[in-house]
């Protein structure tokens, strides 16, 4: 309620801020969360809460009244289609160089991403957290956060006979026929709902084409592991569909937040403002770095430093596909939960997926979301004449990614003879290289903040999500956000409450 006054309060509910209202709540502190998106906790007209990505409708996107799907055309034509406008639960949030797709609602990216829980190689550790020991995240934070989120390894023999994995298997023989290492990717879906579904004998919602606006059933999601385990401790409330606006040093200490309620159109209803001891940024490295470039640059926080927007990173993300011979088939029935990845990290910059193409037919196609080196780093600053913040990541600097991804694929169309699809995101366009899955950066730590994520300048500042990671992982980056923020609120506890 407006004038509240809060031991905690935390901005966002995804793997940041779940960690922390968890960990807090755990040791005796009352934890408000605020969300922006939906709780996403009752069903539709159809019975179901999520809608799948064979039929999109208003459930599926951020404010929009047309889609905009990742996959944006299919055999050369434009698959987009007008919705009514809703706060859904995918954002693809446009900048000027690259469209960043985010989730909204209770539980973050954990509701619309792939679930794939990859944890860093320890040797490439160093290239994404210089500042951490990795004794301590490797010997500790990973196996906290792996075991939080509920990661599990698909079955191999089951692999094997699964033809909803059939695109899995097809991706395997040719990395191997051109010589790349190829492994399976763990996940926090739960694998044995996986087999009932492909047994017939559970509702299908992996084979059913849900993924990337909510899965029904069989993914774990924030919802059902920390958030659950966090609700059960009865310290902690959370408010969907607010959204905070600012974060001002209040006289008397502590800091007063500012906050709009919203409706499902997206209009606000009430804004409320509410004293907080102490803040948590766990808005997402958009959200977070947006709230802190304003905050700065209006004069609200002055003091934070000038590190603040900066180290921006797309994690390297490109999409392509390869068109197979009609003797590799990879199945008219694809699980949209991909278990399997290329690795070519030390000799190419490349990590690739192995990812679904769930259009419900044959297509002979191989579909890849690869993972580079690229060193491109990008910031946030604030527009004053739009009132908005911008991000100066232009579409050109995708190419290292694009060339690294081509050393995996460039060897593998030679060696089987194939080419590269090239209308799956227009019309002869191979790369898909307008987006990223995973934004990292704009509070890099120990730079905007200090090696635990106190924000320079404000006593009782944090910020504990995506954004401070300097821009790469090296991997899918869900598992060592948690980790990074498993091992910052331990500290923060055990020092500063
Ligand atoms: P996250 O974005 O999860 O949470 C931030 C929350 O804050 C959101 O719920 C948002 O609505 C809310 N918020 C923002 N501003 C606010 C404000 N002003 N007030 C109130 N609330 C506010 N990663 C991976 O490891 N494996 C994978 O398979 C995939 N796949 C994937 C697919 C797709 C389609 C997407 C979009 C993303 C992925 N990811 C992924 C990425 C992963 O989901 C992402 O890195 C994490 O969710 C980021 O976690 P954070 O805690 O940083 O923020």
């Amino acid at each position: 309620a407006s004038g509240e006054h809060v031991p905690v309060l935390v901005i966002g509910t995804g793997y940041g801020g779940s960690v922390a209202a968890l960990r807090l709540a755990q040791a005796g502190v009352d934890v408000h969360m605020i969300e922006m998106g939906m709780a996403w906790d009752t069903p539709g007209s159809d019975g179901k809460i999520f809608c799948s990505t064979l039929n999109p409708d208003q459930r599926s996107y951020w404010l929009r009244t047309k889609t905009k799907q990742p996959l944006n055309y299919f055999l050369g034509f434009p698959i987009d289609r007008d919705i009514s406008r809703y706060t859904g639960i995918l954002d693809a949030e446009e900048f000027s160089g690259i469209t960043v797709y985010q989730g909204r609602g209770v539980g973050g990216g954990s509701l619309v991403n792939g679930g794939m829980a990859v944890t860093p190689k320890r040797e490439n550790f160093s290239f994404v957290l210089p500042s951490v020991n990795p004794d301590e995240m490797y010997d500790t934070y990973y196996p906290r956060a792996n075991a939080g989120l509920g990661v599990g390894l698909i079955d191999s023999a089951w692999f094997e006979s699964a033809s909803a994995y059939q695109y899995s298997r097809v991706g395997r023989k040719h990395a191997g026929r051109s010589g790349f290492p190829w492994g399976f990717v763990p996940n926090v879906y739960d694998w044995d709902y996986m087999k009932q579904e492909q047994a017939g004998t559970a509702t299908k919602s992996a084979l059913a084409g849900e993924i990337l606006y909510g899965n029904n059933y069989g993914k774990k999601s924030l919802q059902k592991t920390y958030i659950a385990q966090a609700k059960a401790t009865g310290r902690v409330t959370i408010s969907p569909l607010h959204r905070v606006t600012s974060v001002a040093p209040a006289a008397g200490g502590g800091y007063t937040v500012s906050i709009d309620q919203l409706n499902t159109n997206g209009d606000v209803t009430n804004v409320k403002t509410v004293l907080a001891d102490r803040v948590f940024f766990a808005a997402g490295s958009v959200g977070t770095s947006k709230l802190l470039v304003k905050l700065k640059a209006t004069g609200v926080l002055p003091l934070l430093n000038d590190e603040v927007g900066k180290g921006w990173g797309d994690n390297g993300n490109v999409m392509c596909g390869r068109a197979n011979w009609l003797w590799d088939p990879t199945g008219s029935l694809q699980s949209t939960i991909p278990c399997s990845g290329i690795d070519n990290w030390t000799a190419g910059g490349a990590f690739a997926e192995v990812a679904p193409l769930p259009v419900g037919i044959e297509t002979f196609a191989s579909f890849y979301l690869s993972i580079t080196k690229n060193p491109n780093r990008a910031q946030f600053s604030w527009n004053a004449a739009t009132g908005k913040v911008d991000l100066n990541w232009q579409t050109a600097w995708k190419q290292p990614g694009i060339d690294m991804a081509k050393t995996i694929f460039d060897k593998i169309n030679a060696k089987e003879g194939t080419i590269y699809r090239t209308d799956l995101f227009g019309v002869y366009k191979i790369w898909g290289d307008h987006l990223t899955y995973h934004p990292l950066g704009g509070a890099v730590l120990n730079k905007a903040t200090d090696n635990y994520g106190r924000l320079a300048g404000y006593p009782g500042l944090y910020v504990i999500d995506g954004s401070l990671i300097p821009g790469n992982t090296s991997v899918n980056p869900f598992v060592t956000i948690t980790a990074l923020a498993e091992r910052n609120i331990e500290k923060i506890i055990a020092t500063d409450l």
